[in-house]
């Protein structure tokens, strides 16, 4: 896949260029990095309000960190894509402009998020019905940054606007490089399955490389999403939080190696955001790296009631004495649905 000046290849030959999700919450550089590290070609970026850019809080600052950018660009592992959303189009094009200024190698615009109280405001999924407006948006980003601009969006309104192919073709008209579906309307939410037969479609109709996204948990799907529809790449979500190593070919990892990735990711979140709120944010990770473990509900539950880093530490290398068999990370349905509260796109 052609990204503007950015070629991107496979991680393994019998694989599909996978990409991380922007998932709100998670996304982090801890994670990007980590999923970068094991094979995501593109890595997306929390979603970022245009209006919070200017602010000089704590939590936009950090947001706003895209430092593992320059990781990538020496090594080539991996893009990152900068998201930004908002109601306010020349906020929206100064803001991409600062995503650049601080290392975005690639600019997303969320036209997909599904959030009641953001669609009311004019942001994410209210564009899909004002297509004047998503134009002018892409059209004046692609114009205010150099680096390439990507779409993010849903299939439409509900299942009596689906308006796909008419959005494909107007973020190409305007200057987009790529455009990635989440194939489920925005009424949809979570619920249903993903239709990618709309990402076939969009395929046909349009020379912008797309990016598949919806219902990916497996290896296998990722291969059935690009062979069915032939998307340029495959972007994956929620089955990421469980299995990381899905981006280097693997349906899991040996109990070390989830030890060490959960160690690893505990310090270097705590050392980020600070010890409460890295333990917290990481235990969503925690909780899914260790299922399907004999005793593993004592371990899930003993990590998702202790709050100090250095327990957990000691909590983590007390299991890793046993055998260390591989075990499949695979995210069923259910929990996949579980892990979209409130999920944004
Ligand atoms: C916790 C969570 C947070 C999300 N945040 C964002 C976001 O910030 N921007 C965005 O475009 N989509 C967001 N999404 C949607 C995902 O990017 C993706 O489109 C969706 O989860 C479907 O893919 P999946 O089936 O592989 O999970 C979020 C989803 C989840 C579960």
């Amino acid at each position: 896949m052609q990204l503007g000046p950015h070629q991107l290849d496979p991680f393994k030959e019998d694989m599909p260029i996978l990409t991380l999700a922007p998932m709100a919450g998670v996304s982090n550089w801890v994670f990007r990095l980590i999923c970068a590290r094991l094979g995501a070609q593109l890595v997306g970026v929390e979603f970022i309000n245009c209006r919070d850019i200017g602010i000089r809080s704590r939590k936009s600052m950090q947001m706003l960190d895209f430092s593992d950018a320059p990781i990538y660009a020496d090594t080539g592992i991996s893009l990152l894509a900068a998201q930004i959303y908002g109601n306010d189009i020349d906020l929206i094009a100064n803001g991409a402009r600062e995503f650049e200024r601080r290392g975005a190698q690639i600019v997303d615009i969320n036209f997909g998020c599904s959030v009641p109280k953001i669609v009311a405001k004019g942001c994410g999924a209210a564009y899909l019905r004002d297509l004047d407006r998503l134009y002018q948006a892409v059209e004046r980003t692609v114009k205010a940054v150099s680096v390439p601009v990507i779409v993010k969006t849903r299939l439409g309104w509900d299942e009596e606007e689906i308006n796909i192919l008419e959005v494909v073709r107007r973020c190409e008209d305007a200057g987009a490089q790529a455009v990635a579906i989440h194939a489920r309307t925005v009424v949809q939410k979570y619920k249903g399955q993903a239709n990618w037969h709309w990402i076939s479609r969009a395929v046909e109709a349009s020379s912008l490389p797309i990016i598949g996204n919806g219902d990916v948990l497996t290896l296998d799907d990722a291969r059935l999403m690009q062979r069915e529809t032939g998307c340029a790449a495959v972007m994956v979500g929620r089955a990421a939080l469980a299995n990381p190593w899905l981006f280097s070919g693997r349906s899991g990892a040996t109990l070390s190696e989830r030890i060490d990735l959960a160690l690893e990711q505990l310090r270097l979140m705590t050392a980020y955001k600070g010890e409460r709120t890295g333990v917290r944010e990481t235990r969503k990770h925690l909780a899914l790296y260790f299922k399907n473990l004999p005793r593993a509900s004592e371990l899930r539950r003993r990590l998702l009631t202790t709050a100090s880093l250095a327990e957990l530490a000691d909590l983590l290398a007390e299991w890793k004495e046993p055998a260390a068999e591989e075990a499949d990370l695979t995210l069923s349905a259910t929990e996949a649905e579980a892990l979209a509260w409130g999920g944004n796109g």
